[in-house]
């Protein structure tokens, strides 16, 4: 159970109640691996992160050298049962909720583990800029694999997974570093950046580009931005106002303030 949040950050999630009614549905929820720590999946670049214990395999390694690809699987493999287990959490609650209550019109994630969709946001109003980890593709044809297709063939010593199909390298359907954004995620959600009266970031560095620019392109749109995170942000100079403390906590106090709207 985590600490009661303090008199300020309960005043800052009333106010940002306020500013969340007064956007008229115009809210867009903007959420980084910071949201789902909570459920048990770590981030990358908070004081347990990822990053912090291993390098990113780009995907100009993973195509080149045979031991870049194989450490790239490893670390998934291993990752795997725990996103696949992993529930929502308060977090990824409360945006459903707000979403249900009809002051939120989407959420650009970041994030590959699925834990919004798992939380009630439908898929089409739920943009995943980097990918998801919940299938598995061939890097040239694009045919689609389950997991449960490639694990067994790991299990037996295969630790780089061809397409049957072409031949071609299956991966984890995630962007990896040097890997091209999805153009038509991308397109949506800087539209939805573009339109939105108040983007709402939650549990994200905001150090990873395209991704970061759009907090920026909502605030040159004259949107407003309003950061919740545990540690500064690259984008703490364009926020509104920034609530530096847990995202469950936070955002469950700010629906606690929030009329359900008819
Ligand atoms: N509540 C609030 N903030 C939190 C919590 C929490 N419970 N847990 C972690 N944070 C904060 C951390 O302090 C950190 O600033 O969330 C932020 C997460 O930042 P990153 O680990 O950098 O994650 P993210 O911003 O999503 O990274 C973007 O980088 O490596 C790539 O593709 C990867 O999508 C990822 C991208």
């Amino acid at each position: 159970m985590s600490a009661p949040l303090s008199a300020a950050l309960r005043r800052q999630a009333a106010a940002l109640a306020r500013s969340i009614a007064a956007a008229g549905g115009g809210v867009v929820a903007f959420t980084g691996a910071g949201i789902s720590t909570e459920s048990g999946i770590p981030d990358f670049r908070g004081p347990q992160g990822i990053w912090k214990k291993m390098r990113p395999i780009e995907l100009s390694e993973f195509l080149a050298d045979p031991a870049a690809r194989r450490e790239y699987w490893r670390r998934k493999v291993d990752g795997y049962p725990q996103m696949r287990d992993a529930e929502p959490n308060a977090g990824h609650r409360a945006l459903t909720r707000l979403f249900a209550s009809g002051y939120l019109e989407a959420v650009i994630t970041q994030n590959i583990d699925g834990l919004q969709q798992k939380a009630g946001i439908p898929e089409d109003h739920l943009i995943e800029l980097h990918g998801s980890n919940a299938y598995i593709h061939c890097l040239s044809c694009r045919r689609r694999y389950g997991w449960e297709e490639v694990l067994p063939r790991w299990e037996r010593g295969e630790r780089e997974p061809r397409c049957d199909g072409c031949g071609g390298w299956l991966k984890p359907a995630t962007i990896s570093f040097g890997q091209a954004m999805p153009e038509k995620e991308m397109q949506r959600a800087s539209r939805e950046a573009e339109r939105a009266a108040l983007m709402l970031v939650v549990g994200s560095s905001l150090q990873v580009y395209p991704a970061a620019a759009l907090p920026e392109i909502t605030s040159r749109a004259g949107g407003q931005v309003v950061i919740v995170n545990a540690e500064p942000t690259g984008l703490d100079g364009l926020a509104l106002d920034i609530l530096r403390g847990p995202a469950g906590d936070i955002l469950t106090a700010v629906c606690g303030q929030l009329p359900a709207r008819e």
